[in-house]
This record gives C-alpha cells, sequence and structure tokens, in this order.
C-alpha cells in the first residue's frame, strides 16, 4: 500500500478547518494507506513559547487526534523531535534548497513581515518539512490548501536529491480534497481558519463546548442579503458556513440551499450549530476518555516512535551512502 505521511503542529486551539481540511481525511483514508502522523514540535518551536508548555500541548494534541480516530494500529503516530533523524536530513536537504525559493515562501513572507527579528528557523521550515516527508518515502500527503507551496518546495527538493546523487527519494503528491480544503474565518471569510488568529470566535476549536459552538456560530458574520446561496465571490460568509454544514452533515450543497429557501440566516445558523455540536459530540467524549488516561497516550507514542524510527533510520543508511556522510557503511 503507498504511504501517506502527514503532520501538524501542537500550537494549541484545534479547530475545525484543521479537522475538516486534514484531520478527518487521515483519518477516513486510514485503511486505504500504510500512514504515518507526526506532532512537528520542532516546527512549533520556530516562534517563543514555554518549553513546558510545549510538552503539555504534544500530548494534548496527541490525544486530540486519536478522539479523532486516528488508530495506532493502522497508523504511525509520534512526535517529531523522537525520531532525530528529521533534524538530520533538513540539515542535507537544505543544502540543495535556495535561499530564493525559501524566501518567497508565503508563510515566510506573512510570518517574518513588518519584524525586526526573523528567526532563521521560520526560512528553513519548509526543509524540516520536506525532511518529514522525504524520510517515509511518502507517496500522499494529506493537507488544507496553505500547505499546497511547501509540498511543491518538497518535490522540487526531492527531484533536485534524486539527479545529483540518484534515486533516492520518492517524489511525494499532495491530497488537497475539494471541499474543506480552506476553511475561513468565522470573522473575516476572506482569512483562514487559523490558531494563531487573536480573535478565538474567529474559530471553533474541537475542545468548545455546545453552548461556546452555538455562540460562536450565532455571531459569525454574514452577507448582506438574506439569502442561503453558495458564492464564493458574491457571499464568501455563508458560502464558508456552507461548507461547514455540507462536511459536517454530509448533505450536499445544492439539497442545503434548497431547504433553506424563505428562511434567514438565523434559522441556518441554528440549525449548523447542532450539527456540529451532534459531530463533534462523540469526539468529545473519547477527549475526556483519553485524557483521564495520559500514561496511555505516552505509551501510543513511544510505540509510533520506535516504529517511526525504524524507517526513518533505513532511509538515513541510505543517504548517509549515496551522499558520501562519514565513514563507509
Ligand atoms: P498546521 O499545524 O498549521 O495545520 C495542520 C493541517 O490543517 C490544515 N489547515 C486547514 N485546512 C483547511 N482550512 C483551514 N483554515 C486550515 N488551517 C489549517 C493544514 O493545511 C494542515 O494540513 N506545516 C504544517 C505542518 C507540517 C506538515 C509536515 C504537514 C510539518 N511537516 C509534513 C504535512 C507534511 C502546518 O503548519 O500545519
Amino acid at each position: 500500500r503507498p504511504r501517506v505521511f502527514s503532520g501538524i503542529q501542537p500550537t494549541g486551539g484545534i479547530h475545525i478547518g484543521n479537522y475538516l481540511g486534514a484531520i478527518r481525511n487521515w483519518v477516513r483514508q486510514q485503511d486505504d494507506y500504510d500512514n504515518v502522523f507526526c506532532i512537528v514540535d520542532l516546527h512549533a518551536m520556530t516562534i517563543p513559547y514555554d518549553p513546558a508548555d510545549l510538552r503539555a500541548r504534544n500530548l494534548e494534541l496527541a490525544s486530540v487526534l486519536l478522539a479523532a480516530g486516528i488508530d495506532p494500529a493502522r497508523s504511525i503516530l509520534f512526535i517529531q523531535s523522537d525520531v532525530r533523524e528529521h533534524t538530520e536530513l533538513a540539515w542535507i536537504l537544505g543544502t540543495l534548497a535556495t535561499y530564493g525559493e525559501l524566501r518567497r515562501m508565503t508563510q515566510f513572507k506573512e510570518k517574518s513581515k513588518g519584524s525586526e527579528r526573523v528567526g532563521a528557523g521560520i526560512l528553513f521550515y519548509p526543509v524540516l518539512q520536506a525532511a518529514d516527508i522525504l524520510l517515509y518515502d511518502a507517496a500522499l500527503v494529506p493537507v488544507g490548501e496553505d500547505q499546497k507551496q511547501h509540498i511543491e518546495l518538497t518535490r522540487d527538493v526531492a527531484i533536485r536529491f534524486n539527479n545529483t546523487f540518484g534515486e533516492t527519494f520518492v517524489v511525494p503528491d499532495a491530497d488537497i480534497k475539494e471541499a474543506g480544503a480552506r476553511i475561513m474565518s468565522l470573522q473575516d471569510p476572506t482569512k483562514k481558519m487559523s490558531k494563531s488568529d487573536p480573535d478565538p470566535n474567529s474559530r471553533i476549536e474541537l475542545r468548545d463546548s455546545p453552548d461556546v459552538i452555538r455562540r460562536k456560530i450565532r455571531r459569525a458574520v454574514t452577507d448582506s442579503g438574506t439569502e442561503i446561496r453558495f458564492d464564493e465571490e458574491g457571499k464568501p460568509a455563508i458560502s464558508n458556513l456552507l461548507t461547514i454544514y455540507h462536511l459536517f452533515s454530509d448533505i450536499p450543497i445544492p439539497e442545503l440551499e434548497e431547504r433553506y429557501v424563505g428562511k434567514g440566516y438565523g434559522t441556518f445558523k441554528q440549525d449548523l450549530a447542532e450539527v456540529i455540536v451532534e459531530h463533534l459530540a462523540p469526539l468529545q467524549q473519547r477527549l475526556d476518555e483519553l485524557s483521564a488516561q495520559p500514561a496511555e497516550v505516552v505509551r501510543i507514542l513511544h510505540e509510533g516512535a520506535a516504529r517511526a524510527r525504524e524507517i526513518a533510520a533505513a532511509k538515513m543508511e541510505r543517504v548517509r551512502d549515496v551522499t558520501g556522510l562519514g565513514l563507509p557503511p
């Protein structure tokens, strides 16, 4: 079976954008692929943070992923820094990536804009991401739209490496679904829903209680007019809410449009909130159960790291060999 690799940052406040754009697809495709999922703490440290807090966020995110349905019997789940080969390969790939291409990454431009002290880690971020993916010979990388550029860079670097040192890496494809790949902020439909948005009303977090979910949907911005119609140009806010409704209910968007003809935004939002609450309830219950057994989560991550390390170490042996590093094997 082809291998899938994907990663997610332990930055707290995992939201329905992460869920609909990525996590849910990982869960649904578990039987079709050989799966490796990674909590990328080395990426998270590119912005200032509290060390004790990072440990807690790693475990919290692992619990969220397990509660969402990542099954350790079918998927490897581990913390990035527990497999040292990620940093080792990142250095090597960094010698092939160019400053120009890294500087042009949208994420780098956004995170460095207006900032005087830009950490080199932010610039190097996509190189580490390429290492994550290439270490495991992943054929597919299921992600949201915002990661597309980083996967393209990964492909370029893989091709460059193969041309320079001989066929070593699988050149991966991004797996980006048509719906859900870009869930927008509930407060500004021109911006994507984001963990780092200072306004918590802009996102629904997987841990939000039913009342909080209802309140955030009630407060979500809408467009002028009263019609419930999918039109991303003319009605970006309602289109975003329709997309969320569709993904949580599996009801096609045209059917939803029909259902709400002549009904106002109020009714639509009320129903949408209940659909989200209902869908997240089982996940939240499992999350409560897992939070009560942190030792079990730690055990799963230990085992995941051991399995990941085996794959990564074999790949690094080969990389060291073709690049002529160190003593002969
Ligand atoms: P991160 O942690 O920001 O996001 C995790 C996943 O959620 C997706 N996502 C969204 N999808 C739809 N709508 C949104 N509003 C939305 N916001 C986030 C992201 O596209 C992603 O799939 N650089 C990565 C982590 C990473 C990685 C990797 C991913 C590190 N190494 C290797 C894939 C493969 C990131 O910051 O994701």
